[in-house]
């Protein structure tokens, strides 16, 4: 396991060119915010960019659909580094955004020969991906918590796994992060990153952010799945589902 103090206190040596896809979603935005605080040149790419409210000058904002090659091949142009936090909500509906914006992507990527590749998925794709500290909160989080978040979540994850599939069996320099439930909070905060689930399941989307493009400038990750979370704020897993599973939608 290791700590990363404030990702975005530590500005890069070199500027990147960097595409973000689901730039417009929680995540996605922190990650363009802290990309340009670290002194990067970000496309942010989302359907709506009229709804768009970041402005800077080394951002550009692009229309297009992560699930439409051309968009993705245009989107990806001269870029260092592509990350995605692609989302969409809960669904009884089977869900594809996941998969075919993952071949999209790579496919643009192999085309143009960029080859670091930072993707969101969710601790909840791994069966071990909920450790708890004691019994107690063991049996909950496998009796209660699990079986709720899977059933909301089911085609979710699904497609989660295809993505995650259609990643590895590729040769890019890619980062698969399986972040627990997300919330918001005002600053990023210190994070902990991991090979293994970890207890502790909530991450912030903007420390996640911060770590996507944190993952841009390091190698140690390479080709690994990594788990992450906040080290500080812990909201309500009810309200985190109230949130994400039934306001979204
Ligand atoms: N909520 C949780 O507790 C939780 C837990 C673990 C993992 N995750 C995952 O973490 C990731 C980030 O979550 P988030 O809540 O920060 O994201 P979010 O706010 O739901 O944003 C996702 C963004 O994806 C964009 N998008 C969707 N379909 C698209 C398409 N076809 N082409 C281009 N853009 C598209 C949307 O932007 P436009 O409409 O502007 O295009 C949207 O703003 C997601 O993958 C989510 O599933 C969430």
């Amino acid at each position: 396991m290791s700590t990363i103090g404030n990702p975005s206190a530590e500005s890069s040596n070199s500027s990147l060119a960097l595409t973000v896809f689901g730039a417009n979603g929680g995540t996605g935005a922190a990650a363009v915010q802290q990309a340009l605080t670290a002194g990067h040149r970000v496309t942010a790419v989302t359907r709506h960019p009229e709804q768009f409210s970041q402005r800077h000058e080394r951002l550009t904002v692009l229309k297009g659909d992560a699930t439409v090659e051309a968009d993705v091949l245009g989107a990806v142009a001269g870029a260092d580094a592509v990350l995605s936090a692609l989302g969409v909500p809960y669904s009884r509906n089977p869900i594809s955004l996941y998969s075919k914006s993952a071949r999209a992507i790579v496919m643009a990527m192999e085309h143009t020969g960029i080859r670091r590749l930072i993707v969101v998925t969710s601790s909840a794709v791994d069966p071990d991906g909920f450790p708890a500290t004691s019994l107690m909160k063991q049996l909950v989080g496998k009796y209660l918590i699990g079986p709720v978040i899977h059933r909301l979540g089911r085609t979710m994850y699904e497609d989660m796994v295809r993505m995650e599939e259609i990643i590895r069996s590729t040769s890019l320099d890619w980062t698969i992060l399986r972040p627990p439930a997300l919330f918001n909070k005002d600053a990023v905060g210190a994070v902990e990153t991991s090979l293994r689930p970890m207890t502790a399941q909530f991450v912030a989307r903007q420390d996640l952010g911060a770590i996507m493009v944190d993952e841009t400038t390091r190698d140690d990750h390479h080709r690994e799945t990594v788990y992450v979370r906040s080290v500080d704020g812990r909201p309500s897993i009810i309200r985190t589902i109230w949130d994400d599973a039934i306001r979204k939608k």
